[in-house]
């Protein structure tokens, strides 16, 4: 990251912010969401570290951005490696080619077109790279990696985000590791919109979930009664609850995220502020709160609607679940087939996608999960 003048990429922002470990926003829609940014330093160094680029790779990044990453690419294959890098967007793309060609980095190829088709001419590639959500691996991707080949991608379950390393081999792609992550999601052909639910009258409260989740029911049920069970599973300092977010966007085809941008909602506490883990069944929903004990933070879970506490005990089974299979280093696998293709055994979770399927099992140590 010292080769590369991240300045350069962000030319109109003062030197301060330039270098601060903070995404950058280069460009917004008509709506003022970001469409693209030079991303967070922190996540732009985990990600290549996952991508483990070689001197002499060919490399394709889907979100040319910037052009940031595409120069660190660039740095790290070499001069006997070759980078291309795709972007939806023409004018961003015209910007990450000058501000390549101005550092030095003229070889990236920069092209402008829809990362949901890779970009046939350059492949195979040893390595790719979204830096941009993704709800699937589009068959593209797996034509034009090699064989040994690795890809990272944020790839978002029921609408839970992970930067996941997948290695490439005998028609799979297996999970290496997996790294919490936010990026904007793609545009174009692999768009995936969601919807969004408003909780509770009045109060700025809603649950994002997939599309094709019947949640319409759940319109408002924060207003009538709810029922707590409390698990007794306690968050501690170090852990990552987004490990838990995981297990249960694995767990349950409801799932979805709730936030309460302004505050709390006056009843209970959420476990997270923004993109607190929930789940709805027809018109039940069940989301998870917290409270302070003396060990540290115990997980409960609050749920609403006429079965709404049978689904809360539900999804607190599952987080005792978390608890006793996946804490202190054990994660989950994730191994992407395409779709039609794989093992008939049923895995632990099966996330249906539009190309692909994914098999979700616990890592065991040994296992060659990272
Ligand atoms: C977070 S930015 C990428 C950051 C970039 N890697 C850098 O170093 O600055 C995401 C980019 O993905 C682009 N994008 C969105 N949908 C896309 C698609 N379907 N294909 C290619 N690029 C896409 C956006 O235009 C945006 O520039």
């Amino acid at each position: 990251m010292l080769a590369v003048p991240r300045h350069r990429f962000v030319s109109e922002a003062p030197l301060r912010i330039a270098y601060a470990d903070d995404v950058y926003v280069t460009k917004r829609n008509s709506d003022g969401e970001p469409v693209s940014s030079a991303s967070q330093p922190a996540i732009v160094a985990e990600m290549l570290e996952q991508l483990d680029v070689r001197p002499g790779h060919r490399v394709l990044e889907i979100g040319a951005g910037t052009g940031y990453n595409a120069a660190l690419l660039d740095a790290l294959v070499g001069p006997e490696g070759a980078v291309t890098t795709v972007d939806i967007d023409a004018e961003t793309a015209g910007r990450a080619r000058r501000a390549l060609e101005e550092v030095g980095s003229g070889r990236v190829r920069v092209v402008q077109g829809d990362g949901e088709l890779g970009f046939v001419d350059d492949a195979p590639y040893d390595r790719i790279i979204a830096t941009v959500g993704t709800w699937d691996l589009p068959p593209a991707w797996w034509d034009q990696l090699a064989e040994g080949g690795r890809l990272v991608a944020p790839l978002s379950i029921r609408g839970c985000e992970h930067s996941v390393a997948f290695d490439y081999s005998d028609g799979a792609m297996r999970s290496r590791s997996i790294v919490s992550c936010g990026f904007m999601p793609m545009r174009g052909l692999g768009s995936q919109e969601g919807q969004a639910v408003e909780l509770s009258e009045g109060r700025i409260m809603t649950f994002h979930v997939e599309h094709e989740v019947e949640a319409d029911g759940v319109r408002g049920v924060l207003d009538g009664r709810g029922t707590t069970v409390w698990t007794p599973v306690q968050l501690k300092v170090n852990d990552d609850a987004t490990q838990l977010s995981l297990w249960l966007a694995c767990a349950f085809a409801g799932y979805g995220r709730m936030s309460a941008p302004f505050g709390d909602h006056g009843l209970q506490r959420l476990l997270l502020r923004w993109a607190n883990p929930a789940v709805v069944e027809g018109e039940d929903f069940a989301y998870l709160v917290c409270r302070r004990t003396g060990g540290g933070i115990e997980i409960g879970v609050r749920g609403h609607g006429p079965h709404g506490p049978a689904l809360a005990a539900r999804v607190a089974e599952e987080v005792r679940v978390w608890d006793r299979e996946c804490r202190d280093g054990v994660s989950l696998q994730i191994t992407a087939y395409r779709k039609g293709t794989g093992p008939e055994v049923e895995p632990r979770f099966t996330v249906p996608k539009r190309h692909t399927r994914l098999a979700i099992e616990v890592a065991f140590e040994g296992n060659g999960f990272e």
